[in-house]
């Protein structure tokens, strides 16, 4: 049984069930990543316009496709784009080509490995958006995409890179994880250290335009480039890092930019010129500053046995006082700042 949803300009049929694991097999499709999909939409759309701005013949690879939704939505959404779409699925194969009619969109569509396809022919822009873990993918994607490119990649396994699960992250990306306030900036800088380290075996460097976590997922753009002089200043941001709290987990982690400010704000008009969703993380985005990691507000107040702030009147305040201080795109109840913890408590009381 099928039922048929809007989204963007796509009209879709999926699997009518009542949680989205239950279509699994046969097309998942899970509404939730509607926001994920409109910022990829509005991410790609400047990209193009950036760097392909007379290009008509763009390819994009959406390498687990399910229903096709990704590459219908790209394909009518952006100018001047060719779409391939891979699954290995043979239901959820069936389904996509029969979206791909439904909405009159040509994209070639075929049942293979991701892999394959991707060691098969390059593209210009690839989506890897997978069950749990992108892992057994990145190493492809970067064979794929040549000289020049865009990489987008969804991770689902939070509770292995978060620090639920030490071991899983360190025998994934070779990183162990660890629970503490700001573990959700530390699971995305895991993950890009992993991919960032993947594309330096080729010489390519991956630059993040934008690193978010939201829901159950974490979700990383980056541009590619073929530059021995990117990669070691991408290398030169992989430094030891020592947790205050457990000062033998020390393990070298990208700790560099997480998003390019410039390109935030274009994906942010872009967002709201197309009235879709992620406006709140593109802002996040633009406004948060590039200092590695941040302080859980709750957090400090439990330990210091102070009252909370709000996080606006807090920022406020450090800035009245000389300090850098903004909202992370990790926690409405973060903030990250130059001032140590100790100092960052004085600033708690009025
Ligand atoms: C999370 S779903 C994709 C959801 C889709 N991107 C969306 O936005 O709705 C993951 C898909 O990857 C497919 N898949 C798993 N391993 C694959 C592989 N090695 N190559 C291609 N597709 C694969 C599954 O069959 C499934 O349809």
């Amino acid at each position: 049984m099928f039922k048929t949803v809007e989204e963007g300009l796509a009209k879709i049929k999926v699997p009518s069930v009542e949680k989205p694991e239950d279509g699994r097999g046969q097309g998942f499709y899970n509404p939730v990543m509607k926001e994920n999909r409109d910022i990829s939409v509005a991410v790609f759309s400047v990209f193009i316009n950036k760097y392909f701005p007379s290009d008509k013949n763009v390819k994009i690879l959406d390498a687990l496709t399910a229903t096709g939704i990704r590459a219908i939505r790209y394909r009518k959404e952006l100018d001047g784009v060719e779409v391939w779409a891979t699954d290995v699925n043979e239901n959820a194969i069936k389904l996509a080509k029969k979206n791909a009619i439904l909405n009159n969109v040509k994209i070639k569509i075929e049942k293979k490995d991701a892999n394959l396809i991707m060691h098969e022919r390059g593209f210009d822009i690839i989506d890897i958006d997978p069950y749990g873990t992108p892992v057994m993918f990145i190493d492809s994607a970067f064979h794929s995409i040549g000289r020049f490119g865009l990489l987008a990649v969804t991770a689902t396994d939070t509770a292995a890179l978060n620090g639920v699960y030490p071991i899983v992250s360190e025998r994934r990306y070779g990183i162990k994880s660890v629970k503490t306030q700001f573990s959700k900036e530390l699971g995305t800088r895991i993950i890009l250290t992993h991919i960032i380290r993947e594309g330096m075996k080729y010489d390519k460097a991956f630059i993040p335009l934008l690193s978010y976590q939201s829901r159950h997922y974490i979700r990383l753009f980056g541009l590619i480039r073929k530059s021995v002089e990117k990669c070691n200043k991408l290398l030169r941001n992989i430094k030891y890092f020592f947790l205050a709290d457990s000062k033998k987990n020390a393990d070298k982690i990208y700790l560099g930019p997480l998003h390019n400010k410039k390109f935030c704000s274009l994906v942010l008009k872009e967002l709201q010129k197309r009235k879709l969703d992620g406006k709140k993380i593109a802002l996040l985005a633009h406004n948060e500053l590039d200092i590695p990691f941040y302080y859980d507000i709750h957090k400090l107040a439990r330990i210091y046995k102070k009252n909370i702030p709000r996080t606006e009147k807090l920022i406020k305040r450090l800035k009245k006082h000389g300090y850098k201080a903004s909202k992370t795109i990790f926690s409405d109840i973060g903030i990250k700042t130059n001032v140590k913890e100790a100092e960052v408590i004085k600033y708690f009381e009025t």
